[in-house]
């Protein structure tokens, strides 16, 4: 094939895959190409632009390492995590939605008994939760294990801050699915925002704000493992999500609850969390 041209080279390149022998693969592959070279058509980069462009990736694969993963980042900050979270979370009615999992989740934390304080030295304001693990169709269930993180008061999440006792926690439902525990409340944060994706947001004049949440990882047998946040009602960047992960169904009053009502029986000021979590089986 010679004397390609701009109207003739995708059909060219697209026949070069022609012989892809898994299905899959090929439509996938056609796909991008089809639309990459729409994107190329449609912007007419400029070689000093296409260098610009190469140069961004480059930059976004050296910020990837053990510990910070910037594809997913930019990723998470174009939509397409949400995107692709939907595409494969088309839930039942009654489910409870899901959303991004982040880079701060952690396997291996510490397992407590419902009721004990996750991170008591934390001077965050103390925050009961509680609620059900339930299946869609309602039934309870019990021994659902639930895994739980969070930011700190000033919006770092442990892993971020060497020094930090975990912020993070297993627990268990109990015979009737219920699940209760005390934590600090966490607060809206910036992505990490100091690599290329941070400069992308900068230069678009966008923040890389979060708003504050409560992570959830929650298994049950013969059901899909559910994967979400719960939002702070109130929040001020509840509708600027900069990974857009808010979905209506998950923001609730982080409440305040007047001094010396505490179920512990506790001095002082505390905010109560209800969420009833409702799973979908798996097929
Ligand atoms: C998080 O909620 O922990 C998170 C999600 C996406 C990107 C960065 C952080
Ligand atoms: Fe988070």
């Amino acid at each position: 094939m010679r004397d390609l041209n701009e109207d003739s080279i995708t059909q060219a390149v697209l026949d070069r895959f022609a012989e892809t022998p898994n299905p899959r693969l090929r439509a996938v592959i056609e796909s991008l190409v089809r639309h990459l070279h729409g994107f190329v058509r449609e912007v007419e980069p400029s070689f000093a632009e296409w260098e610009k462009a190469i140069a961004f990736l480059t930059a976004t694969g050296h910020m990837c390492d053990g510990k910070r993963q910037e594809f997913i980042l930019l990723s998470d900050t174009l939509g397409v995590s949400m995107l692709v979270d939907a595409i494969n979370h088309r839930m039942p009615e009654g489910a409870t939605p899901t959303t991004v999992l982040g880079p701060f989740f952690l396997e291996g934390a510490p397992e407590l008994p419902l009721g004990a304080t996750v991170a008591p030295a934390h001077s965050g304001e103390r925050m009961h939760v509680a609620g059900e693990v339930r299946s869609a169709g309602g039934e309870p269930l019990p021994g659902a294990v639930i895994d739980i993180w969070h930011s700190d008061e000033d919006g770092f999440y442990d892993v971020q801050r060497p020094e930090s006792a975990p912020i993070r926690a297993r627990f268990r439902s109990d015979a009737k699915g219920r699940f209760h525990f005390w934590t600090s409340m966490p607060t809206a944060y910036p992505v990490p925002d100091d690599g290329p994706v941070g400069d992308m947001l900068k230069s678009t004049g966008r923040h890389s704000m979060r708003p504050a949440h409560l992570h959830f990882m929650i298994a049950a047998p013969g059901h899909e493992t559910l994967v979400t946040h719960i939002f702070a009602e109130g929040d001020p960047y509840l509708d600027s999500d900069s990974v857009f992960g808010v979905k209506e169904a998950l923001i609730r009053p982080f409440a305040a609850e007047p001094p010396g009502t505490a179920p512990d029986g506790s001095a002082g000021p505390w905010r109560s969390l209800r969420y009833d979590f409702a799973l979908k089986r798996d097929h």
